[in-house]
């Protein structure tokens, strides 16, 4: 297939052809999405965290860590357009320092757009990326680098003032340039009109079905999860069982020494060789 480009997700939502968006967070699961001519676009997402790095919040992952992660990304992406989450803090203290961040994820990793968590005080700084050619997925909703301040990982927008509140946010950032808008927790209701008074496209999570697009995160996914699974999660496979088989019939094999086979899976000498050598 070939490259998915910004103007390929701004066709894609006026055809209404839902857009897929999945996250990877090396080059194994990086190969796995662009094997698939049906996914769009790649997230390297700061759920890289837990999900990958056993840490407790995105909140502890470093710019650092990111990279290492998204260039091994990049390595095996090729169709999907290929997005990276700023960590947390990576663009909160100055514009002049968000956007050395981001030029960094792009040069040194390699991907193609920045996703940034935020509102209102991150219009500046989007504007600033965009006008540079850095372009900015916005994300909205539910923020899970924020999830202490808002006391736990909550559905928002649920009464008429966080919804009209929610609704201006995603203009403002549709105004400072975002090409997309990533949309989490938010009643099914909220996901549709917020998409209907947008021009941009928005991927949902838990955003109900009638966003432009959807995302998940691999490892709830692929079911190689064992944390909170959210309502908002389908399991469309179960790697886990798999993997578990895996490693039961490895140890096994190794235990009752039938494993490695002296034919199939070892390799010998010249007799003659071996005799010289004892
Ligand atoms: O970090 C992440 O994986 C994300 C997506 C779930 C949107 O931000
Ligand atoms: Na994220």
């Amino acid at each position: 297939r070939e490259k998915v480009t910004i103007q390929t997700l701004q066709l894609l939502r006026a055809r209404k052809e839902p857009i897929t968006m999945l996250t990877a967070y090396d080059y194994p699961t990086a190969l796995a999405s662009s094997a698939n001519p049906a996914i769009d676009i790649t997230l390297v997402g700061d759920s890289l965290a837990q999900v990958c790095l056993g840490l407790k919040s995105t909140t502890q992952l470093t710019l650092d860590q990111m990279i290492h992660h998204a260039s091994a990304v990049a390595r095996g992406t090729t169709h999907p357009l290929l997005v990276a989450d700023m960590p947390f803090g990576s663009y909160h203290a100055s514009v002049d320092a968000a956007i050395d961040n981001a030029v960094r994820l792009v040069r040194e990793a390699q991907v193609e757009a920045v996703k940034l968590e935020g509102g209102e005080e991150i219009a500046e700084l989007v504007h600033r990326l965009c006008s540079f050619g850095i372009p900015v997925m916005a994300h909205v909703g539910l923020l899970p680098q924020r999830h202490v301040a808002a006391s736990g990982y909550k559905v928002q927008g649920r009464t008429v003032d966080a919804a009209k509140a929610l609704m201006r946010t995603a203009k403002i950032l549709e105004e400072a340039g975002a090409f997309s808008m990533v949309v989490e927790a938010v009643p099914k209701q909220l996901g549709q009109f917020i998409t209907d008074n947008l021009r941009i496209p928005t991927i949902g999570i838990g955003a109900g079905p009638a966003t432009s697009g959807q995302v998940l995160v691999w490892d709830d996914a692929m079911g190689t999860w064992n944390g909170h699974k959210a309502k908002f999660v389908r399991r469309f496979a179960n790697l886990q069982s798999v993997r578990d088989d895996g490693v039961r019939a490895y140890a096994q094999a190794v235990k009752d020494g039938s494993f490695p086979d002296p034919q199939r899976e070892s390799y010998t000498i010249d007799q003659d060789e071996w005799a010289r050598f004892l």
